[in-house]
C-alpha cells in the first residue's frame, strides 16, 4: 500500500460494507492513520447512523458534488472530524437526502473528488453503494482503489448479487487490483465454509457479533466492539488491515484522546486548523 491510499469497500446489499468500513477506519486510525471515510450511498445516507451527535453540523456530500468546483479546501469544509476519533473525518449523505436530492453529476467528477481526497488523507476509504449503476463515486472508486474489500454474506441473495455482478467486472478498468474476498457476519448457524467454496477464494471471515449488531442498531458504530464475543471479529479486521498495510505500519499504537493534538498526518492537521472556525461560525 502507498502512503495514500484509496481502499473501495464494495459488497452485496446488507453484507456489512458500512459495519466494516467503519471498523477499518478505527483500526487503520490507531495505526496513526489519517482516514477520510467517504459514505457515497444516497439510497440510503448513513453519515448520521454513524456519527449522530456531528451529524447535525455535516454538509451533504450531494452540496460538495454540486458546487460549480472541486477544491481542497471545499472538501475540508465538507468533511466532518470526529470528536471521538480525530483522526478520522466522515463525508456523505445527510438524513432525508435522496438520489433526486441534488443534480446528477457525471464520472469526471467523481474522479476529482477522489484525487483530491488522496491528497488529503493517508487513507481514503470508501463506503459504496452495492448498485453502481446509480452512484458514479462507488464505480470510480472499484476503478481507482489500491485495493478493494469485498464483501459477501451467507445467503442466496448475496450469491445472486454476484452472479449478475461480477460478469460486468471483468472489463480491464477494475482490475487494477485483487480484491480482499471477505465473508461477513457470519452466525453460527451458518455454514461458512461451505459459502467459502461457493465464492470462491474468501481470505477472511467476519463472524457475527451480537453487540455489534446492537451498535449498528442504536447508532454507536463508534463505540469500541472488545471482549471475547469480538475476539474473532477483530481478528478479521487484524487481517484485512495485514493485507493492506506494511508491516511497519501494521501495529496499533495507544488511542490518541479525543482531547490531545493528533499525529503530524495531514488530515488531522488542517481538519484541526478549519474545524474550530467552523464551530465558530455555527454559533
Ligand atoms: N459482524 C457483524 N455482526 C453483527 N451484525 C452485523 C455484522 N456485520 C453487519 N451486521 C449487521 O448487518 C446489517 C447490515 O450491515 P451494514 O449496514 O454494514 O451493511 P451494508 O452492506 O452497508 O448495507 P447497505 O447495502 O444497505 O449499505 C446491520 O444491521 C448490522 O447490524
Ligand atoms: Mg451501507
Amino acid at each position: 500500500m502507498t502512503e495514500k491510499s484509496l481502499i473501495a469497500v464494495w459488497g452485496s446489499p446488507n453484507s456489512g460494507k458500512t459495519v466494516t468500513a467503519v471498523k477499518l477506519a478505527q483500526a487503520l486510525a490507531a495505526r496513526k492513520q489519517n482516514v477520510l471515510l467517504l459514505c457515497c450511498d444516497a439510497l440510503c445516507p448513513s453519515v448520521s447512523t454513524i456519527a449522530p451527535q456531528g451529524a447535525a453540523k455535516h454538509s451533504s456530500l450531494g452540496e460538495l458534488l454540486s458546487l460549480p468546483a472541486l477544491t481542497q479546501e471545499e472538501l475540508l469544509r465538507y468533511a466532518l472530524p470526529l470528536d471521538v476519533s480525530p483522526q478520522i473525518a466522515l463525508l456523505g449523505y445527510k438524513k432525508g437526502d435522496n438520489v433526486f436530492s441534488y443534480p446528477s453529476y457525471d464520472r469526471e467528477r467523481a474522479v476529482d473528488l477522489l484525487t483530491l481526497a488522496r491528497h488529503l488523507a493517508d487513507v481514503v476509504l470508501v463506503d459504496c453503494a452495492s448498485y453502481l449503476s446509480v452512484d458514479p463515486i462507488s464505480t470510480v472508486a472499484l476503478e481507482l482503489a489500491d485495493s478493494v474489500i469485498r464483501l459477501h454474506s451467507c445467503d442466496l441473495k448475496s450469491l445472486m448479487f454476484f452472479a449478475s455482478y461480477l460478469p460486468l467486472l471483468t472489463d480491464a478498468r477494475f482490475r487494477r487490483s485483487t480484491p480482499i474476498s471477505v465473508l461477513s457476519n457470519v452466525k453460527p448457524e451458518q455454514d461458512g465454509r461451505e459459502y467459502s467454496e461457493v465464492f470462491g477464494g474468501i481470505q477472511v471471515t467476519l463472524p457475527h457479533v451480537a453487540a455489534l449488531e446492537q451498535q449498528a442498531a442504536s447508532a454507536r458504530l463508534l463505540d469500541d466492539c472488545s471482549g471475547k464475543e469480538a475476539a474473532a471479529y477483530n481478528t478479521g479486521i487484524r487481517q484485512i488491515i495485514g493485507l493492506l498495510l506494511p508491516q511497519d505500519l501494521n501495529h496499533p499504537s495507544k488511542p490518541v484522546p479525543a482531547s490531545s493534538p493528533t499525529s503530524s498526518g495531514k488530515i488531522a492537521d488542517v481538519l484541526q486548523r478549519l474545524w474550530p472556525k467552523r464551530r465558530g461560525e455555527d454559533k
